[in-house]
């Protein structure tokens, strides 16, 4: 029988084009503990370790040939886990490893792998007939794929937001004008989630080579991924929440740090501002309007020739007075870095490298130049610790003339005229001493740019947190840097594709992202460009950007209707903003992103299986962004419970559809009913003015049920809150028969803000004022309407907007305001 089988599968295999040339894992021939966790197996040439790390997280290493090679990783940060107890069963057919939360199962003829739940149930198993193959120095796994699987992640890809039915590359690429159908992009994520019946498993193939999965394109009932050489190494994270398994990948990988307060502000950029006068206007012209902005870019016309590290003559006579001048009017300056130096004995950075042998060579000792923006150049090995170390030393000039913001681009590396339009693929790299070609690192370039650059504004300016943008990164990169999804297009099309690009990078772990608002190619209407700034005002990246040549696109530049409304809402963002850093302080130390796709949130609602026109923006708002032309109402989702609109507290029952109005200017934003959204006073920028006062915007618990929110501050700048100089505390909303109570916890913390007032508005309280309000049990007494001081006690109450607004100074202890009705 079994041979009758195994023939039946040759000629199978025989007869596919595809499967031809690949070998998959023959039966097991023998294996051996490693340690508690650990388990190889061989099967004729072919070798594969098990490593359990957690309950619900496994790690899998095939090869074949030669063995495994040196335990490297540019992703993986976390080394040590605790021991796990992991039960182990050889029976003569499987050989199965359990947790408490997850089963591997080992086939042993052939060696094949199934992944199950507690209750045995199949969460995911390799496909009988491939499995785990190799064809020369690919390798690659086929899992069955069940019709009603949907997966979601990959970092960033364009098109739609559920990533099924694809064939997808992760090869970092500079495509400008990229389209929906455009793959591969600029960075590479190789980690994914599979999601049935509301429960979902999540994959990461660690390899930085070329690598691709395919969805159900190749073959309906099975998907695949793989490499084109290395080992196929990857990591099973079984959830079933969402949460759970990004929680975990971003434990195995790395957290985004908490970004400076700054760069949470409004940014603008464009290829480019130049000469400075040209700066000068924009920044005056944002204080003028009374926009606000906390960021202004200089790309790469500030350099001379496109040196990197250098300054026009002309252009830029004066860097330092000039960026002291923005400085001075709340500006924060970004420069864009490029990889490629300049081959020119007269520039101090190719000597210096040239010098210190930091640039990439072919293996004979030949330097690999190609052309970019300042013609040929070299290219620094960013694999290197000591070319890193000399890259980050080469900002020493900028950091001290003013520069805080480090955009990284054209770090795939881009390299126009060079087949493939990237560095050879035989460069050699040092990659930490192991000597590897271009083959390997390229995919890794990007990341570890952003890290040279990172850990050089680090040592440069050691109080500060760094900020680093980047176009190209992999996996784990967010330890760096932020990311910004590229040469987009002004297009409707593109507005909704940003969206659902920035979902999937965030739940891939990036949780720092944004688009070119407007687009960077082409020119937006006025219509276009507001719905893509109220999109951005929950978009943790809130950055606008053009190309060359193109009429301008700063936010005034649409009109004086739209300069109203594009003012509003950069307003909003500012007011958002103590919400937002909150939100954002969360991310680091969860690694679950601000933005938030639905079914992310909500797996088991089979109605946000492929909804990616509303998103969550951390727990407590639900944002429906407008995304097509014409719009006037938006039709929103809300999931189960009780929600509220954000704007008017009107209250809404969840588990239901609503259309709402969403005339040009308006964001239709819900919060759950609850929920506590800390606010504050619109600022020209974030340096403009300590937050005062603190709004707490609080919407009713329901059904008695007592809701948390959280808030977080600190000095927005420096790296004292690692050591608790932070501010925290908790909101509890509470809603008991004649009461409506919210909770303020005692201050956790050190961080002491400038004094300030909290102004709380109880949104939806009803149509009758309270008939008493309370402090800590302590009447506050009324006062007349707008009259309520910022340091003093008062309560006022909105009738046409049935909320009551009670100000009392903010204190560290504990602060209960009670209001009867
Ligand atoms: C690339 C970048 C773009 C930048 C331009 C010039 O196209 O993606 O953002 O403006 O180069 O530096």
């Amino acid at each position: 029988m079994k041979s009758g089988c195994t023939a039946l599968l040759v000629f199978l295999c025989a007869a596919h084009p595809l499967f031809a040339q690949w070998r998959s894992a023959p039966a097991v021939d023998s294996l051996s503990r490693s340690g508690p966790a650990g388990v190889t197996f061989r099967a004729g040439e072919a070798a594969m370790t098990v490593t359990v790390l957690a309950d619900d997280l496994m790690r899998i290493r095939f090869t074949h040939g030669t063995g495994l090679p040196p335990d490297r990783s540019r992703a993986v940060v976390a080394a040590a886990w605790p021991t796990v107890q992991a039960v182990m069963n050889d029976a003569p057919d499987a050989f199965t490893i359990t947790t408490s939360a997850l089963t591997l199962r080992v086939a042993k003829n052939p060696l094949r792998l199934s992944f199950r739940d507690p209750a045995g149930a199949i969460i995911s198993e390799d496909a009988p007939a491939k499995g785990m193959s190799w064809s020369g120095s690919e390798v690659r796994v086929w899992k069955t794929m069940p019709g009603d699987e949907r997966y979601y992640g990959f970092g960033e890809k364009a098109g739609s937001f559920e990533r099924g039915n694809l064939h997808m590359t992760m090869w970092n690429s500079d495509i400008p004008a990229y389209s929906a159908q455009t793959d591969p992009l600029y960075q590479t994520i190789p980690f994914f989630y599979g999601m049935r019946n509301g429960r979902a498993y999540g994959i990461f193939l660690d390899n930085t080579y070329r690598t691709s999965f395919d969805m159900g394109k190749e073959a309906r009932d099975q998907y695949s991924f793989g490499a084109e050489d290395g080992v196929l190494d990857y990591y099973f994270f079984y959830g079933p929440a969402p949460r759970t398994i990004l929680g975990r990948f971003t434990q195995l990988v790395g957290r985004m740090p908490l970004p400076p307060r700054w760069s949470l502000g409004y940014q603008q950029c464009r290829w480019s501002y130049t000469p400075d006068s040209r700066v000068r206007e924009i920044a005056s012209g944002f204080r003028s309007r009374r926009i606000p902005c906390d960021v202004i870019y200089l790309d790469i016309d500030y350099m001379d020739g496109y040196r990197i590290f250098t300054w026009h003559p002309k252009s830029f006579p004066d860097p330092e007075g000039l960026l002291r001048e923005l400085k001075g009017m709340g500006f924060t300056t970004a420069v864009i870095v490029d990889p490629g130096i300049k081959v020119d004995t007269a520039y101090a950075a190719y000597r210096s490298g040239l010098a210190g042998g930091h640039f990439l060579r072919y293996p004979d000792g030949s330097l690999f130049t190609g052309k970019v923006w300042p013609g040929v150049c070299a290219f620094p090995d960013f694999t290197a610790p000591a070319a890193r170390r000399w890259w980050g030393d080469q900002f020493a000039g900028l950091a001290a003339a003013g520069v805080r913001g480090w955009w990284n681009d054209m770090n795939e590396p881009s390299v126009f005229d060079v087949p493939g339009k990237t560095v050879d693929l035989g460069v050699l790299h040092d990659d930490e001493g192991l000597k590897t070609t271009h083959a390997k690192n390229h995919n890794i370039y990007g990341m570890e740019m952003t890290r040279a650059t990172y850990e050089g504004a680090r040592r440069l300016l050691p109080a500060e947190r760094p900020f680093v943008l980047t176009r190209a990164s992999y996996a784990g990169g967010w330890r760096y840097s932020a990311a910004w999804t590229g040469d987009n297009v002004s297009s409707w099309e593109h507005l909704s594709m940003a969206l659902a690009m920035c979902l999937n990078l965030g739940i891939s772990g990036q949780p720092f992202v944004g688009a070119d608002i407007g687009g960077f190619i082409g020119h937006p209407s006025g219509e276009l460009f507001a719905r893509w700034l109220q999109l951005g005002v929950l978009t943790p990246l809130m950055r606008s950007h053009s190309v060359i040549n193109e009429k301008n696109k700063e936010p005034w530049e649409y009109g004086s209707a739209f300069t109203d409304i594009n003012r509003e809402t950069i307003n909003l963002r500012y007011r958002l903003l103590p919400y937002i850093y909150t939100v954002m302080s969360a991310s680091s130390l969860s690694g679950l992103p601000a933005m938030r796709p639905m079914v992310f949130e909500h797996p088991g609602d089979a109605r946000f299986t492929s909804t990616a026109g509303q998103f969550m923006f951390g727990d407590d708002m639900l944002a429906a962004p407008v995304l097509a032309e014409g719009e006037t109402t938006k039709t929103v989702e809300l999931p189960h419970g009780r929600w509220h609109d954000f704007w008017t507290g009107k209250a809404m029952n969840g588990g239901a559809t609503y259309t709402v109005p969403a005339p040009i200017g308006h964001l239709p934003l819900f919060v759950p009913a609850g929920a506590t959204i800390p606010m504050q006073q619109i600022v020209q920028h974030t340096g403009e003015a300590p937050i005062n006062p603190l709004t707490l915007r609080t919407f009713p618990s329901h059904d008695g049920k007592a809701y948390i929110s959280h808030y977080y501050e600190d000095d927005g700048s420096s790296f004292a809150y690692v050591d608790g100089v932070s501010f925290r505390r908790t909101f509890t909303a509470r809603s008991v028969p004649g009461q409506v109570v919210l909770s303020l916890s005692g201050v956790e913390g050190s961080y002491v803000p400038p004094g300030r007032g909290v102004a709380v508005q109880f949104v939806d309280f009803g149509a009758d004022p309270p008939s008493r309000v309370t402090l800590n049990g302590m009447r506050v007494a009324k006062a007349a309407r707008g009259s309520g001081s910022i340091d003093g006690s008062g309560w006022e109450f909105d009738a046409p907007a049935r909320t009551v607004i009670v100000r009392v100074p903010d204190s560290r202890g504990p602060m209960e305001l009670a209001l009867s009705r």
